[in-house]
């Protein structure tokens, strides 16, 4: 475990105020890898960049199933980070920047405070940041933008602004203005301490630079010295003034409520604005804020009595121990070690003698933690995704909803005597989210029928149940196109309720669900049983 000490002892209201857990959405390539990373290094949590990248490779080399994230590419099981930053604790929480496990992205933004957008100079708004935006805008999630490569030709950064209030509905206010792009890079002009940070081309971008900042005045009166710097000046001095004639004030509350995003220009790889941004970013961004549970309880983070829930449950973190942790949220009060908390899906007590804080693959115990802290609890299948952890007054979160899957696939086992691994492989795998397992309530077999977002998360199950349960399996492809929850009557009559190429089935938690061939026969079914009440989502 690296550099992650924790603050010094203060009363709880205080180191609430003090934790700052977010997450970072963006498109594949526009750099989260490389942002975290350098976010790393500036809060002295590594030393050197290239460490993360490194251990995403050593990690992808010792299961089958993280070889799946190794050849396509892509990080499937999304991890936590915390560490220290001036006085703030900091909990990031990576999401999958993967369509294919938008449930998973879906369920880690339940459990962060604010996300930062990252969108790329040169492309702009890209699709999967917009389905991201979307989610954390359904959740309420303030938003705080960091438009990054710099360091190569980019559209105009007005045009990036009026791409982000046309696109997302969201007023940017750019704290800081990016001077030129590309080869002809300047620095970037912070506009609350009026102070231009000049851009340096270093050779080496591992290690943390300290930025030379002067006067916006010593700074035009440099660039008009220059010989080709006549172009840059003027539309610096245009893009200021046009900028002031607007005077768009950027106002707390509208940050909080995703009318506006505090915008800021960078350039990752080359360490250039990362630090100021941090620095910016922990004062703005919200600390732990309120939850509601299911019977409408106010949670207050800081509440004498403890609360959390699970957003993840992940088998088999670390291969060398085969076990599998859960990923909790604290939303009120303190943990500290050994302490017993209830759990409130069994209502049955559970101790709690380790709890570890995360960093990428490793893991150190921790002897406190506060609300707005994303520690791991070792699970071995005792829970499930949604369920709620507490102490004193009795507290139930909502469940987490299932999204409407899009793919759907018959599972058997190739050997008919693995059935106990293979139900419970598939158990744990419906725990975790992985995948939602559905079964026709007319099926003579309890045969499952394997439903997903995306297609990799077949190739994820197929890989898991054989590496880690042992039990060979063949996942066949049906032609179901989508599947609703049914939301009312409670107590469906099926028999009433048939049509040709619909089929009826449960989910786990014994919900009801209708598998449509396509969207016709839904269209047709929804005509001829106006009655049933269908929903995307399962019920909460
Ligand atoms: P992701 O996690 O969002 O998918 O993106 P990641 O950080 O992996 O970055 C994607 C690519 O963009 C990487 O290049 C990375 O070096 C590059 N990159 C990130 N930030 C900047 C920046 O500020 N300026 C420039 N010029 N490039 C940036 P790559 O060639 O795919 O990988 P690598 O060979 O550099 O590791």
């Amino acid at each position: 475990m690296e550099n992650t000490s924790t603050a010094p002892a203060q009363d709880l209201a205080d180191k609430i105020s003090h934790r700052r857990t977010f997450a970072i959405i963006s498109h594949p390539d526009a750099g989260k890898t490389t942002l975290t990373e350098k976010m790393l290094l500036y809060s002295g949590a590594i030393a050197l960049a290239g460490n993360v990248r490194a251990r995403k490779t050593q990690r992808a080399t010792v299961s089958d199933w993280m070889d799946i994230e190794k050849t396509r590419g892509i990080s499937i099981a999304s991890s936590v980070l915390q560490f220290v930053f001036k006085d703030y604790v900091i909990n990031l929480l990576d999401t999958p920047g993967h369509d294919d496990f938008s449930e998973d992205t879906y369920r880690t933004l339940t459990a962060v405070d604010s996300a930062v957008m990252i969108i790329d100079a040169a492309k702009g708004i890209e699709e999967q940041t917009k389905k991201l935006f979307e989610v954390c805008r359904q959740r309420g999630i303030p938003i705080f933008t960091f438009i990054n490569k710099l360091d190569r030709p980019s559209k105009p950064p007005l045009a990036l602004l009026d791409e982000i209030e046309e696109v997302l509905g969201m007023q940017p206010v750019p704290l800081a203005w990016p001077i030129g792009d590309g080869v002809s890079f300047k620095g970037v002009y912070d506009r609350v301490t009026r102070q231009v940070a000049l851009f340096e081309r270093s050779v080496r971008n591992e290690t943390t630079a300290a930025m030379r900042t002067i006067s916006l005045d010593a700074f035009l009166a440099q660039l008009a010295q220059e010989q080709d710097g006549s172009q840059l000046l003027y539309t610096l001095k245009a893009d200021l003034e046009l900028l002031d004639g607007l005077g768009i004030a950027m106002q707390r509350d509208k940050v909080l409520s995703q009318q506006q995003t505090p915008v800021f220009f960078g350039s990752a790889l080359t360490n250039f604005g990362v630090e100021q941004f941090l620095a910016s970013f922990v004062e703005l961004a919200p600390p732990p804020q309120e939850y509601i549970d299911r019977h409408g309880e106010r949670v207050t983070p800081a509440s004498d009595d403890f609360s959390a829930f699970i957003f993840k449950v992940q088998a088999n973190l670390d291969p060398r121990h085969r076990d599998s942790v859960a990923f909790i949220r604290i939303c009120s009060g303190q943990f500290n070690r050994g302490m017993s908390v209830v759990h409130a899906a069994t209502s049955k007590d559970i101790r709690l003698p380790v709890v570890y804080k995360t960093f990428a693959q490793e893991r150190a115990v921790v002897n406190e933690a506060v609300a707005g802290d994303i520690v791991a609890i070792p699970s071995n299948g005792r829970f499930a995704i949604g369920d709620t952890l507490y102490s004193g007054k009795p507290i139930d979160f909502m469940p987490l909803p299932s999204f409407a899957p899009e793919i759907f696939g018959t599972i058997r086992m190739l050997d008919v005597t693995k059935s106990k691994q293979f139900d419970k492989g598939l158990k744990q795998l419906a725990d975790e989210g992985a995948i939602q397992i559905f079964f026709r309530v007319h099926a003579s077999r309890r045969e499952p029928i394997l439903a997903a977002v995306g297609m990799l998360q077949f190739d994820v199950v197929k890989a898991r149940l054989e590496s880690e349960y042992n039990v060979a399996v063949v996942i066949e492809p049906t032609d179901y196109e989508t599947a609703q929850w049914v939301v009312e009557p409670a107590e469906p009559d099926f028999e009433r309720y048939s049509l040709n190429k619909v089929t009826w089935a449960q989910d786990t938690n014994g919900n009801f669900v209708v598998l449509f061939r396509n969207k016709f026969i839904r269209e047709l079914f929804l005509e001829r049983y106006p009655e049933v009440n269908l929903s995307p989502t399962s019920p909460l």
